[in-house]
């Protein structure tokens, strides 16, 4: 895997060697190659001389693997395991060394489609693909399907061809652009580009469900099936009360969404996202109808205007978190940082502080607290709590019918506001951090600490 977050090869050799140790031996080398880094060169073999010799050094451009930070984690992303087990480096356990083993151990519970990505240096190794789908089976039958497909969407940068436009953060709504963030230009889907991804195939009359699950750092992917509608039945792998049909679906980094389509319309069918960077760059496959294999691709549809696309109010989740023993306290935490707001694009703060300085959020065992969510910058912050998931009470200050059951949640740039309400079943000190990991990794982290 050749994907590299712009040109850091070189500065992040510190971590095998020492920093001195490496200037000391790569000497002008080291900057010869920095100017070089579009082509992904590595660090040369450099031969000190003796003193008072003539110095000949050859500096040897080529492509290698580079190992930039060995030990990782793994967090097991929507499922309620123990605190020990929860895979955040310096928390809940050291970081697993190269070579060194870790097991992790622990109920597959709830049901539903989670994902399980490393927590260690997690930009870098987010972006190096390291993050799969764990799927729990439920007891009893999820809605009936005859098929199913999980589909796992990512982002890359491979810096060729040259980089697209970034995509617009917000899905459909245009772009935010306060992002200094690689320049992703690759847009996958289990890890293959179009037209390199084989199509789903289904035969008609079937029911198929899709488990999506948005592996990005950075996308919204806004996902439309040509041809058809899908039924929303799950958010974050818990189920709705009703299927919520819509027409296309915004999914936030981290988040999951479970869909049923009806194969009712025989063809071969773009699934694919709205925003055209998104899709040009890579994230679309094929729904081929058994049959129909030789039939023309159907077009891109026109966006028409009365598009339904899913928004958290029109979903009515079924409450499975405990009854709460009492009522703690009410949170507000306002989400800023970045250029606009900090004057730094690597700045991301709750309540102007960055992590680990800012404030933990605390429950007693079984209590529930309340948390609004403010976003004050111009980038979306989609959140996420370790360890339980949380009721979506309210979005934007509209009450939601039906509170959603979920472990991730999109705060909408540019005063977007949610509320939520934690039962502190779990007990631990647990990450709620935006899943973002150039966010994270500025300061985007709140401890929330159960009794
Ligand atoms: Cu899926 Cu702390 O993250
Ligand atoms: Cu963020």
């Amino acid at each position: 895997m050749q994907k590299q977050h712009r040109c850091s090869p070189q500065k992040a050799g510190n971590n095998l060697l020492t920093r001195r140790a490496f200037l000391h031996l790569a000497g002008t080398a080291f900057l010869a190659t920095t100017a070089g880094c579009a082509s992904r060169t590595a660090p040369p073999a450099a031969t000190p001389a003796a003193h008072g010799q003539a110095i000949e050094i050859a500096l040897t451009a080529q492509e290698v693997s580079w190992e930039l930070a060995p030990p990782t984690t793994i967090h097991w992303h929507g499922v309620d395991v123990p605190a020990a087990m929860d895979g955040v480096p310096n928390l809940s356990q050291p970081a697993v060394q190269p070579g060194a083993t870790f097991t992790y151990e622990f109920d597959a519970r709830p049901a539903g489609t989670r994902w399980y990505h490393t927590h260690a240096n997690s930009a870098r190794q987010l972006d190096l693909g390291l993050s799969a789908p764990i799927i729990i089976e439920p007891q009893a039958a999820d809605p009936p399907a005859d098929r199913e497909y999980t589909l796992l969407l990512d982002d890359w940068v491979t810096g060729s061809p040259a980089p697209a436009p970034p995509p617009a953060d917000n899905g459909m709504m245009g772009g935010m652009m306060d992002d200094s963030g690689p320049a992703y230009d690759t847009f996958t889907i289990n890890g293959k580009a179009f037209p390199a991804i084989a199509p789903l195939t289904v035969r008609q009359g079937e029911r198929v469900r899709l488990r999506l699950i948005n592996a990005s750092n950075m996308q919204t992917f806004v996902l439309s099936l040509a041809g058809h509608r899908l039924q929303v039945t799950h958010t974050d792998g818990n189920p709705l009360q009703q299927a919520v049909e819509v027409d296309a679906l915004p999914i936030v980094p981290a988040e999951r969404y479970d869909v049923i389509f009806a194969a009712n319309h025989p063809g071969r069918w773009p699934l694919y996202a709205l925003n055209q960077p998104h899709t040009q760059g890579g994230l679309k496959t094929l729904v081929v109808y058994e049959g129909s294999e030789s039939a023309p691709e159907a077009e891109l549809p026109d966006l028409t205007p009365g598009l339904r696309v899913w928004s958290y109010g029109l979903g009515q989740g079924v409450d499975r978190l405990p009854q709460p023993s009492g009522r703690g306290a009410t949170y507000q935490l306002t989400l800023s940082g970045g250029m606009m707001m900090s004057g730094d694009p690597n700045v991301w703060t709750i309540n102007g502080k960055v992590y680990p300085q800012t404030d933990p959020l605390v429950a007693e065992r079984n209590q529930v607290i309340s948390v609004r969510l403010s976003n004050m910058s111009m980038q979306t912050h989609p959140f996420h709590l370790h360890g339980q998931s949380f009721r979506v009470l309210r979005v934007g200050g509209q009450k939601l019918l039906v509170p959603l059951i979920k472990d991730t949640v999109d705060v909408p740039a540019m005063m977007g506001t949610v509320d939520l309400e934690i039962v502190g079943f779990n007990p631990g000190d647990w990450m709620f951090h935006c899943h973002k990991p150039m966010h994270m990794d500025g300061g985007m982290t709140a401890l929330v600490k159960v009794g």
